[in-house]
């Protein structure tokens, strides 16, 4: 890590991605992980492009964070020499970046901030030090959010809960600290979390690399299950809550997480476990009236068809990668965002979350 480069609220967290002062960027490459932590560091906005594209940065809002330094490096490598045909290069760069994944809200959230702050550069000097300075904001702003998520969520856990997770909504999914497992840290650090169940998240198995992996490093207690084997772990009670993040929530509160969200959520209600979602402003697309209408990325069926480039079925047969679903609200206990948390109706209580950084607690 590069501490000079980390503003007071980044230092001592463990952060996938920073700006290096030199004009780089510097990230984990989620991809190889656990076997491999290798950093990559870049000035191209290009390889940050592909890097959300193959999921080597992924998650909701380390997508936006990344996007946003994608952002000020294509300003930086731009020859132009006065703002509009900055302006010009630069917006071409966020259609790069903005067509590379299409559920998480946080994406076009983050590049339309950058673009705003971009309107009122006088000269080409000038723009690209707003770019650095609005993705560095970003990414500050993120952390601050998930710390407030953190805190608030864990007000809701009875004490000696054990939480189970999907997918990965920590610090690899975030600029740092994470969503729904910043509320598994803060209940761990409050001394009121036993255990967590994360499950494995097939098809690429964020839970059983990401998640497994993060909760190893903070030695927090963990057992990895299979997808499957969820809805006998909630039978069981060996869950007091089911937590996890977000790509997209819609006005109404329905909301797109990674495939399987919704079985869980089923699971939960039908059982009696509360589930909750942990996720920043940035996640919230109150422009959506329902989850009908968020776009679901289909992804290559050899995601399905093979497990880290083994394959585990017949060549030439059918199979759908939908990489999200959508949880309908009723499904949803509350809402945990960095300004407080949301219960039903979801229209009153996300719009007051969003409006104000006023606590939308219930
Ligand atoms: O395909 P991924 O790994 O980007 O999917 C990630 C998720 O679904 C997370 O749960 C979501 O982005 C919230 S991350 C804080």
């Amino acid at each position: 890590m590069c501490p000079r480069t980390r503003s007071r609220a980044l230092q001592d967290l463990f952060l996938p991605i920073e700006w290096l002062d030199e004009g780089k960027v510097r990230f984990l490459d989620q991809t190889l992980l656990p076997q491999e932590e290798t950093w990559v560091e870049t000035a191209d906005y290009r390889v940050v492009a592909e890097a959300i594209r193959r999921l080597q940065l992924r998650g909701a809002p380390l997508i936006g964070v990344s996007a946003a330094y994608g952002l000020a490096l294509a300003a930086l490598e731009s020859a132009a020499t006065d703002a509009e045909a900055l302006r010009r290069d630069v917006t071409e760069a966020a259609d790069v970046l903005r067509a590379t994944r299409p559920t998480a809200v946080n994406l076009s959230w983050a590049l339309d901030r950058c673009l705003r702050a971009l309107e009122s550069a006088s000269d080409a000097a000038g723009a690209r030090e707003t770019l650095v300075r609005t993705a560095r904001e970003i990414h500050e702003e993120d952390v601050a959010a998930n710390q407030r998520i953190g805190a608030y969520g864990a007000e809701l856990l009875p004490s000696g809960v054990s939480v189970m997770t999907h997918c990965n909504a920590g610090a690899l999914a975030t600029g740092g600290y994470g969503t729904a497992l910043g509320v598994v840290r803060a209940a761990w650090t409050g001394g009121q979390l036993r255990h967590v169940i994360a499950t494995e998240t097939r098809p690429l198995l964020q839970g059983a690399r990401l998640t497994a992996w993060e909760l190893k490093r903070e030695a927090i207690p963990f057992t990895l299950i299979a997808d499957s084997a969820a809805g006998s772990a909630l039978r069981r009670g060996l869950a007091g809550a089911v937590v996890v993040g977000a790509d997209r929530i819609a006005a109404n509160g329905d909301v797109a997480n990674k495939i399987g969200t919704y079985g869980l959520a089923v699971l939960a209600k039908e059982n009696g476990v509360p589930f909750y979602v942990a996720a920043p402003t940035s996640t919230i697309d109150l422009s959506l009236p329902s989850g009908d209408e968020i776009p679901i990325e289909e992804r290559s069926a050899d995601e399905v068809t093979s497990v880290r480039g083994v394959n585990i079925a017949p060549n030439d047969i059918d199979a759908a990668n939908p990489a999200f679903d959508v949880t309908p609200n009723a499904y949803v206990s509350a809402i945990i965002t960095e300004n407080g948390v949301a219960r039903p109706p979801y229209e009153e209580s996300l719009r007051r979350a969003c409006e104000a950084g006023v606590p939308a607690r219930g």
